[in-house]
């Protein structure tokens, strides 16, 4: 699905980033402790070195309130208060509840009543999603300003019995505020592109707790509340969609990917990351990485990794950043954008 700025009065802008993580770190020594691996498989094989875990007793740790606290944060970048919020687009996989939303959750703690607030689930893609539908919602001046957030908690899902899996996930969240600018604006979303595959349903999924399987003691014996992933044909797949959103990003906007500052891919494995990066022969030192001190956060990397480089200063205003993504689904996306 292509989505290019033609015949539309308006454009979206991003205004303002944040992003938040649970305090507590798991360190690749502590999983070795209760799954047969190491710190130098994990390391090699993954990038990784630590992820953070929610504690599931506290109430400020759960997804809305790792939301809440992204979103107050990219809120006070942008200069905005909650009451001016049109539209609440929550990107999550791992919702507070079933019903209602967490995007209602996070509307209540913001306070933000003015909004309509909906979640969207395309599993790590979801902020790239969220992006997306928001653009449309602005572009057609259907809302001016509205909060887009990532957040995931993976780690009730995780499988922690499973080695092949549960070395790769962590918990967070980041937030972006979206306001209408001019249709030709210098700063503003330049173009979105997303994409599904539901042939790939089975390469990452979680069988029980939704309406078609119920969570009965059996389910539970065989861990089938839990993520199964084929990390292996993910891996494949991964490569080859990241370098195809990429390169339909440059195509649509007909720039050269030499004119891009910044990549921002999703953070699951930092072979793959290099892996599209020599691809489309991009240099690492204009890659986004966070994945070594967050594993997997899900629909979290995104923004909480382009969050973390605003506020350290690497991305400066006028850059141009090209978020990219793939989740389970399979799903895929790429937004431009210059910032
Ligand atoms: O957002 C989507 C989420 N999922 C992904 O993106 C997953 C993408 N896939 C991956 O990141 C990688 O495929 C993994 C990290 C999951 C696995 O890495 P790999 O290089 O593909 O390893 P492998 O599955 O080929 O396994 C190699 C060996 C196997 O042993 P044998 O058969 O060679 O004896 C595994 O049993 O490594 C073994 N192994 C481990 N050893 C130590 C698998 N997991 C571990 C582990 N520690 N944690």
């Amino acid at each position: 699905m292509t989505n290019l700025k033609t015949g539309y009065a308006f454009s979206t802008r991003l205004s303002g980033v944040g992003s938040a993580f649970p305090a507590r770190r798991l360190s690749n020594d502590e999983l070795s402790k209760t799954v047969e691996t190491s710190n130098e498989w994990i390391l090699e094989r993954t990038g990784i070195r630590e992820r953070r875990i929610s504690d599931p007793t506290n109430e400020d740790e759960c997804n809305s309130s790792l939301g809440f606290a992204a979103s107050k944060r990219a809120l006070e970048m942008a200069g905005k208060s909650a009451d001016e919020i049109d539209l609440i687009i929550y990107a999550t996989c791992t919702p507070d509840t079933l019903i209602p939303s967490t995007a209602c959750f996070l509307q209540k703690k913001l306070g933000a009543s003015k909004a309509a607030a909906f979640d969207v689930n395309a599993a790590c893609s979801g902020f790239i999603f969220g992006l997306s539908v928001a653009d449309q919602f602005i572009r057609t001046g259907q809302a001016k300003t509205i909060l887009v957030v990532g957040a995931d908690v993976l780690s009730t899902f995780t499988n922690w019995q499973d080695r092949t899996s549960c070395i790769l996930f962590g918990d967070g969240a980041g937030a972006a505020i979206l306001e209408r600018t001019e249709a030709n604006a210098s700063q503003r979303i330049l173009s979105t592109h997303i994409g599904s595959d539901g042939t790939l349903w089975d390469l990452f999924h979680l069988p029980a707790g939704g309406s078609k399987m119920e969570t009965t003691p059996e389910v539970l014996a065989q861990n089938l509340h839990k993520m199964q992933m084929k990390g292996k044909e993910i891996f494949k797949s991964a490569v080859r969609t990241l370098a195809d959103y990429a390169a339909k990003a440059i195509e649509s906007n007909q720039i050269n990917l030499s004119q891009v500052d910044w990549l921002v891919p999703h953070q699951a494995n930092l072979r793959i990351i290099e892996a599209v990066a020599k691809r489309l022969n991009f240099p690492m030192e204009k890659v986004l990485v966070n994945i070594d001190r967050y594993g997997n956060t899900s629909s979290a990397t995104v923004p909480s990794a382009f969050d973390e480089a605003v506020r350290d200063g690497r991305i400066k205003k006028g850059q141009i950043i090209l978020f990219d993504v793939f989740g389970a689904g399979l799903t895929y996306g790429s937004v431009l954008l210059r910032w």
